[in-house]
């Protein structure tokens, strides 16, 4: 069931539209430097983050395992993350905690060395939904002895849940869950395309965690992506209302900047190298990227290669048009907040 599920996700994120239209990294402009008076070739992009030593301030967001073809991307993915010297999530690993037998999709993370692995779990299973014992701590540290994992993703997804048949929509609790996992097993929060909000951004630091994914609005839907499994017309209906709910990821991660001092990941929207740099602008600490990279580690390794390559020089490029050496050289940088961005920011 919840392996059918994954698959589902998997093939209709390549196959189908899923993303918001608009992409609010768009709405920020960066104040271009005719003379930067550094060496393009002087431009290092490592970045520690959690502990981690990056060779770039990206990390590979959690996309999926628990069936039979997670396995091969998982495999590519995580040989990419090694090569390219950057973090990697694997998906969901609900399926595995309940099925030991859908491990190795999950288990063969620990081949590679990467270095920064994040374990991930749903938030709403650490409560009890529909009478079933909830996750506790101990799987909270099964799902990262799984994976050899550094830190466990706790994935807050409750729009997709609202929206899907199947959907665990119970709430009641979840940050008492959450402080209890983060208590004994290292956890950063993690939105799934929603955002975080200043006020909830709080709430997730005074649970424990280590760091918060803001996992904003404007990349991948995941509104959109139940629109498409759904088969009766009017769930289909409020699904497609919802397609674009949410906080769009600056200004999740302006908020969120504002109100907490845990390091940070942007993820939501992230298709390009300048699109890193402004959202290091705004302060996040690395970003993360799912719906970019799917499409290429579906077409093989060496197109997910390829392309964080891309990313790479982009980013290096951008910092270099702006006098950036490092990533956190771009935090200083004059930028420009326009459109609808500037009125969320704004009313504020
Ligand atoms: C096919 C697919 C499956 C995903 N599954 C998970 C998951 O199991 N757990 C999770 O925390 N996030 C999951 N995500 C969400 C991503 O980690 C990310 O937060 C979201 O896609 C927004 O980033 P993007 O705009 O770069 O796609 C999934 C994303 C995709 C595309």
């Amino acid at each position: 069931m919840i392996e059918s599920r994954k698959e589902d996700h998997v093939d209709i994120c390549l196959n189908e539209e899923v993303e918001i239209k608009k992409n609010y990294w768009d709405e920020i402009k960066l104040h271009h430097q005719s003379a930067p008076e550094i060496d393009l070739d002087d431009i290092s992009l490592k970045a520690n983050f959690l502990g981690g030593r990056l060779d770039a301030p990206i990390v590979i967001a959690g996309i999926t395992g628990g069936y039979g073809g997670a396995a091969e991307l998982n495999r590519g993915l995580a040989k990419t993350a090694e090569k390219m010297g950057i973090g990697f999530g694997v998906g969901s690993q609900r399926a595995a905690l309940e099925d030991e037998r859908l491990r190795d999709s999950y288990e063969l993370i620990s081949d590679h060395s990467i270095p920064l692995v994040f374990g991930n779990i749903g938030a709403p299973q650490l409560i009890s939904q529909n009478d079933e014992e909830p996750f506790g701590v101990q799987e909270a540290k099964k799902a990262l002895d799984m994976i050899g994992g550094d830190y466990l993703a706790v994935h807050f997804n409750y729009l997709q849940e609202a929206v899907q048949p199947e959907g665990d929509t119970r709430a009641k609790g979840v940050m008492n869950a959450l402080s209890e996992i983060s208590d004994h097993v290292p956890t950063i929060a993690k939105e799934t395309g929603a955002g975080v909000s200043s006020a909830t951004a709080m709430e997730f630091r005074d649970a424990g965690v280590a760091a918060i994914d803001v996992g904003g609005m404007g990349g991948t839907s995941f509104s959109a992506v139940e629109y498409h499994r759904l088969k009766d017309e009017r769930k289909k209906k409020i699904a497609k209302d919802l397609w674009d709910w949410g906080i769009p990821t600056p200004v999740s991660l302006i908020e969120c900047r504002g109100s907490v001092s845990l390091p940070m990941m942007a993820t939501g929207g992230i298709r390009n190298g300048v699109q890193i740099a402004k959202a290091l602008s705004l302060g996040a600490d690395v970003v993360g990227i799912a719906g970019g990279i799917l499409p290429e580690i579906d077409k093989g390794e060496n197109a997910s290669l390829q392309y964080i390559e891309r990313l790479k020089e982009e980013l290096k490029i951008t910092m270099f048009l702006l006098g950036c050496e490092r990533p956190k050289d771009l935090c200083d940088i004059d930028k420009v907040i326009t459109g609808e961005l500037e009125a969320w920011i704004g009313r504020r």
